[in-house]
């Protein structure tokens, strides 16, 4: 089958940093499934993994977290799906990602494809949902019902992957009141255009934007982008007893001192936590996805791809890590086809 790949880790302009390559079809086992993949989309976390270092691989490393695609079999032990069901997902950094023809997945962190969605549509989905879900609803605290509807949250990083689908979540779910950060006109008019109620710019400071808007400080504020850069600043943002959410791990320590005079509480998300440790409550990933789908088909959530850049070949995920490395893509990058 095709797939793209690597050897080396190497910088993206090298042209070995990803290969078109022909590698054998799997088989499925278990609880997997073989996905015939159609469409897939590119994460920050597909150009951290491929990140430069002296390490080589004998057989290719296969990158790709977020697919949808048609089920083909089905291992003995599976009993989610069969043959020819629609699916879309994340997958597990543990496993080869999505970026080849067929791709094993093990059932309990897929969900059925939006039926209302294309595949590329819902190809932008999982990862950044899964992501944002989990962080809010389940890790934060946060009702998804609305039981907490009109506390506000601040997005730091509204107009990327997984800032666009926590606006919606935050906004048509909770029911918060959602201040997200954006720098340019063209992020900003996105990020108003998912529900956003207002806007702040990151690269001025955060404190005397929020006080104009007459919210000083907010409930929750989640963190989608530089965790190092902001640490200190959280304790001026929220609120005594608020909540902050974080998905970047900080580079260097961080004083948690800080978080004390105001009993301030910190989440981490992983989102493959649960795969990668096969936590007994991974099928929730399942669940999680399912209920995703349902929300898009009643129109509550909408997909957020932004750009459709070809087919799945190493020239056009080169283009898409290249975008990803100058950190200002909107929306969620997509690859559809072989
Ligand atoms: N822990 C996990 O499970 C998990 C899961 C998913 C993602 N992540 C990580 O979370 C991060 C965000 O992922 P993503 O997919 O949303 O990335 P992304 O789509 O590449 O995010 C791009 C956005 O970041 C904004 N941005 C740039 N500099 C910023 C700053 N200093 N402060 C706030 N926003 C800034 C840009 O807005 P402007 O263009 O307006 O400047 C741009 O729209 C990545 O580091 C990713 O690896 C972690």
């Amino acid at each position: 089958m095709k797939a793209v790949g690597l050897y080396r880790y190497l910088p993206i302009d090298h042209p070995d940093a990803l290969l078109d390559l022909d590698v054998e079809t799997p088989v499925a086992e278990a609880r997997e499934l073989l996905v015939e993949v159609k469409a897939v989309s590119v994460n920050p976390l597909d150009t951290k993994q491929r990140a430069p270092k002296d390490t080589a691989e004998t057989t290719p490393r296969i990158l790709g977290w977020d697919a949808a695609g048609v089920v083909r079999a089905a291992g003995p032990e599976a009993t989610l799906f069969s043959p020819g069901d629609e699916v879309y997902y994340a997958g597990s950094i543990v496993r080869p990602g999505a970026n080849c023809e067929f791709q094993l997945v093990d059932e309990r962190i897929v969900g059925r494809k939006p039926a209302t969605l294309s595949f590329a549509e819902a190809a932008a989905l999982p990862l950044t949902t899964i992501t944002a879900w989990e962080l809010m609803f389940e890790r934060m605290g946060i009702s998804k019902s609305g039981a907490h509807a009109g506390r506000s949250l601040l997005i730091l990083g509204g107009a990327g992957g997984v800032g666009s689908i926590a606006i919606q979540l935050a906004k048509r779910l909770a029911k918060l009141k959602v201040i997200a950060t954006a720098s340019r006109p063209e992020s900003t008019a996105w990020v108003r255009s998912l529900g956003a109620d207002a806007t702040i710019d990151h690269t001025r400071a955060l404190p005397e934007q929020l006080q104009a808007l007459g919210e000083p400080e907010v409930d929750y504020v989640v963190c989608f982008s530089d965790t190092d850069r902001y640490f200190a600043e959280f304790p001026r943002l929220v609120k005594p007893q608020g909540r902050i959410g974080s998905i970047v791990r900080n580079a260097r320590p961080v004083d948690l001192a800080l978080l004390q005079p105001k009993s301030l509480a910190f989440s981490w998300e992983g989102m493959f936590t649960r795969s990668s440790f096969g936590t007994a409550d991974m099928i929730a990933q399942h669940e999680l996805l399912c209920e995703a789908a349902a929300l898009v088909e009643v129109e509550l959530l909408r997909s957020t791809l932004k750009e459709n850049l070809g087919s799945i070949n190493a020239a056009n995920l080169k283009r898409a890590h290249q975008r990803l490395e100058q950190g200002h893509v909107v929306g969620k990058l997509v690859l559809e086809g072989f």
